[in-house]
């Protein structure tokens, strides 16, 4: 359940119009909804009782300091991939000691970074990574917390570009190296091993392919332990699938996942971390769009809009699909298959295709649902379109959490060469 439902005819978020934040900020802007972030971090949170759980928020699913700094203030911590987004994370009030940073391609300035301000964990990703991480820890004087990502080699049954835990996908250590790797990190200065972490996929819409993950997972570290090896901490990513509109099949919700989760380490002594993103924020966003033209084609309706593939990306890149409705319910029953499509120059550039929606004219606003995650963080400003808004809604209450970036702020970032310096004749 969400916070994006009608009253007298119109979309709210909570309690607050989103026409009355289009007539604020203008259009397109994302708009997330405190209540529905809260409700479902706790309904995540909460799921997992008589286990010792902890829950590290995915930034990079959207990493607006405000969402980060509503979900800390509820207890998570944070999933980072980047020196960028350690930054937001601290930022965002997220301490040190609550951060885990994930990511195959972590440079010798982010471990350096990470290891100074004494983050909980690092996962590790391959052998030169963990050399390159002693080394700095060694330079620093400092012991880094080490997990290693493990590549179970099971297939997700997703997106094939969001699958990440088959032995091809570039992700983790191949799950027979790993006691290996174990022995070689106990004669490797700097480096304390805390556990084992995994993440095979995101929006995972079956329980199949977790289940058959962390069996092995279980297996592995049971393993380990007899041999001697620390492992006090299971770190079981993130993936929860989410419902996106009426296509979908079967999801799994917290409560579900939980049972999983139960059923498998119910007798592991020890942390067990998890790192949602998707099924946190997915649902707390909408993108309100505008419709500036309509166009009748030779085949289609086109309804052009001014929100694009830069603003939200995943229709472009995954096909995905996201439910389109309008902000103010229309009186009479007309129905019409539109394309809503952006203004960008690529045929890509479509939210969706022969999509029924009500008859609409110039002028409508349009809510693209379940936008609230992997939407503003994936943004581009290709087409030289600025960044768009970002507005979180609390009760009664809106604010505007990221203002909209300016064209001027996109060409003050570039410069001429010397040579170009001059301004032509
Ligand atoms: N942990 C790690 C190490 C990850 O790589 C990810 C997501 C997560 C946690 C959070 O996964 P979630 O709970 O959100 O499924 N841009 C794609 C999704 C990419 C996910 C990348 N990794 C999309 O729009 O569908």
């Amino acid at each position: 359940m969400d916070h994006f439902q009608y009253s007298d005819g119109m979309l709210l978020s909570e309690d607050v119009s989103l026409s009355d934040i289009a007539e604020d900020v203008g259009t397109p802007f994302y708009v997330y909804s405190n209540a529905t972030l809260e409700r479902h971090y706790n309904a995540f949170a909460q799921a997992f009782d008589g286990l010792d759980t902890m829950v590290c928020y995915s930034v990079k699913a959207n990493s607006n300091i405000a969402v980060v700094r509503t979900l800390a203030r509820l207890g998570a911590g944070a999933d980072v991939v980047s020196g960028g987004e350690l930054k937001r994370a601290l930022a965002a009030g997220v301490p040190a000691n609550k951060i885990v940073f994930s990511g195959v391609g972590k440079t010798t300035q982010e471990i350096g970074d990470a290891l100074k301000l004494g983050i909980m964990q690092i996962n590790v990703e391959s052998e030169p990574e963990l050399e390159v991480l002693s080394q700095v820890a060694v330079d620093l004087g400092v012991e880094a917390a080490v997990a290693f990502r493990v590549n179970p080699d099971v297939d997700a049954q997703t997106h094939a570009k969001i699958s990440t835990g088959k032995s091809e996908n570039k992700f983790g250590i191949e799950l027979n190296r790993i006691h290996e790797v174990c022995r070689k990190a106990k004669d490797m200065s700097g480096i304390h091993l805390v556990g084992l972490a995994m993440h095979i996929g995101s929006q995972l819409t079956e329980t199949g392919p977790f289940r058959e993950a962390y069996i092995r997972m279980y297996g592995l570290a049971s393993k380990l332990r007899a041999e001697g090896f620390n492992v006090e901490r299971l770190d079981l990513g993130g993936g929860l699938g989410i419902p996106y509109g009426d296509n979908e099949g079967p999801l799994i919700g917290p409560v579900e996942y939980a049972k999983i989760v139960h059923e498998v380490f119910d007798d592991f002594d020890g942390k067990l971390i998890f790192e949602p993103g998707r099924v946190i924020a997915g649902n707390a966003g909408v993108l309100v769009t505008r419709v500036i033209y309509l166009k009748k084609g030779a085949t289609r309706d086109f309804a052009i809009v001014d929100a694009a593939m830069n603003d939200l990306t995943r229709p472009s890149l995954y096909d995905a699909f996201h439910e389109i409705v309008p902000v103010a319910l229309a009186d009479d029953n007309a129905i019409v298959p539109y394309d809503v499509v952006g203004p960008i120059c690529e045929t890509g550039d479509t939210f969706c295709t022969q999509r029924n929606l009500p008859l609409l004219a110039a002028g409508d606003l349009l809510a693209i649902r379940s936008a609230g995650a992997y939407g503003a963080t994936m943004a581009s400003s290709y087409n030289t379109r600025a960044l768009i808004p970002e507005v979180m809604v609390r009760g009664r209450d809106f604010s505007v959490i990221r203002r909209r970036m300016e064209v001027d702020d996109l060409i003050a970032l570039e410069m001429f060469p010397a040579w170009l310096s001059n301004s032509p004749d």
